[in-house]
C-alpha cells in the first residue's frame, strides 16, 4: 500500500476515486447531482470536482495505491481559518454547512485559503470491498502528517451515519426534530455499545485514531438522509500524526 497525493494520481486514478465516490455515495447524490440526467454525467460531474481539488489543493487530496488493487480509496481535504484572537482554534468559524465549505464539491479559491489553521477532512471514500484492511488508518495517516508537517490541525468533517437506525431503534418522533434532535444527538455521539466501542462507525473510527468531537452541525448536509442532515467536526490533537501500523 502507498499514500500519493494530488501530485501524483493520473487519469485514471482521477477517474476510478470518482467512481469510487459515485458507488459510496450514491443516494445523496442522486438529489445533489439532480441535474445530471446520465450516468456518464453523474460520473463526468465527479470527476470535474475530483479534478478541481488537485488543481486547487493537490497536496490535500490523499489516494492509497496498490499494485495488486489498484486505488484503494481517497481523502478530501481542505484548509480553512477559524482562530478567535489568540490565535487559538475556534470550532464555532468552521462553515456548517457541507456544500459551503467544499464550495459544492469544487473547492475553490472561496473555499480553499491556503493561509489556514485547520485541515478538514471533508470525505473519505473507501468501497466496500477495502474495508477493514487499514485504508482509512493510512489516509488520515497521510492526511494528519500533512498538519503536522505544515504546523496545522486536522479535522474530520463527518457524519453520524448510524443516526437514522439509532433514532429508528429508539421510536423517535419526527415531528419532535426541532425540540429535541440536537439534544439527542449530542448524546448520539458519545454511545458505546456492550464492547465499549463508539455506536457510530465514523464517529468511532476517528475516536479510535485520536480524535476528539468539537462541533455537532444541524442541517449540515441536508440529502444525508442516514444522518438526517448532521455533519461532526471532529479535531485531531495538534501536531499527532495516527500511526500507519497499530
Ligand atoms: C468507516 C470507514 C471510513 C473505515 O475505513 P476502513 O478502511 O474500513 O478502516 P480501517 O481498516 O483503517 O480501520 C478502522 C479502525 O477503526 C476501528 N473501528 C471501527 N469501528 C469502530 C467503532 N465503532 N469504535 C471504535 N473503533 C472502531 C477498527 O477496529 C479499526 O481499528 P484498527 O486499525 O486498530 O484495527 C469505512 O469503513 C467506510 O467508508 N464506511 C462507510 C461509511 C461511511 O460513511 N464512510 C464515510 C466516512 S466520512
Amino acid at each position: 500500500m502507498e499514500i500519493v497525493d494530488g501530485n501524483k494520481l493520473d487519469d485514471g486514478a482521477l477517474t476510478r476515486l470518482s467512481e469510487i465516490y459515485l458507488q459510496m455515495w450514491r443516494p445523496i447524490l442522486d438529489t445533489e447531482l439532480w441535474e445530471c440526467s446520465t450516468e456518464e454525467d453523474m460520473l463526468g460531474k465527479c470527476r470535474k470536482q475530483f479534478a478541481s481539488r488537485i488543481e486547487i489543493f493537490p497536496e490535500g487530496q490523499l489516494a492509497v495505491l496498490d499494485p495488486a488493487e489498484g486505488v484503494m480509496g481517497g481523502l478530501s481535504t481542505i484548509m480553512v481559518s477559524a482562530m478567535d484572537e489568540d490565535g487559538q482554534p475556534d470550532y464555532g468559524k468552521v462553515e456548517g454547512k457541507w456544500e459551503y465549505l467544499t464550495s459544492f464539491g469544487y473547492i475553490d479559491g472561496y473555499a480553499h485559503d491556503p493561509d489556514g489553521n485547520l485541515v478538514i477532512c471533508y470525505a473519505i471514500n473507501i468501497p466496500p470491498e477495502h474495508h477493514g484492511k487499514g485504508v482509512a488508518r493510512a489516509l488520515l495517516h497521510g492526511g494528519t502528517k500533512f498538519a503536522k508537517d505544515k504546523g496545522l490541525i486536522a479535522c474530520p468533517y463527518t457524519r453520524p451515519s448510524g443516526l437514522d437506525k439509532y433514532l429508528k431503534k429508539i421510536g423517535f418522533d419526527p415531528m419532535q426534530r426541532d425540540e429535541l434532535l440536537d439534544g439527542i444527538v449530542g448524546e448520539y455521539v458519545s454511545m458505546r455499545d456492550e464492547h465499549g466501542r463508539l455506536l457510530d462507525e465514523n464517529i468511532g473510527v476517528h475516536s479510535h485514531f485520536g480524535a476528539e468531537v468539537v462541533r455537532i452541525m444541524p442541517y449540515s448536509r441536508p440529502c444525508d438522509l442516514d444522518s438526517w442532515g448532521y455533519c461532526v467536526l471532529m479535531a485531531y490533537p495538534k501536531g499527532y500524526v495516527v500511526p500507519l501500523n497499530k
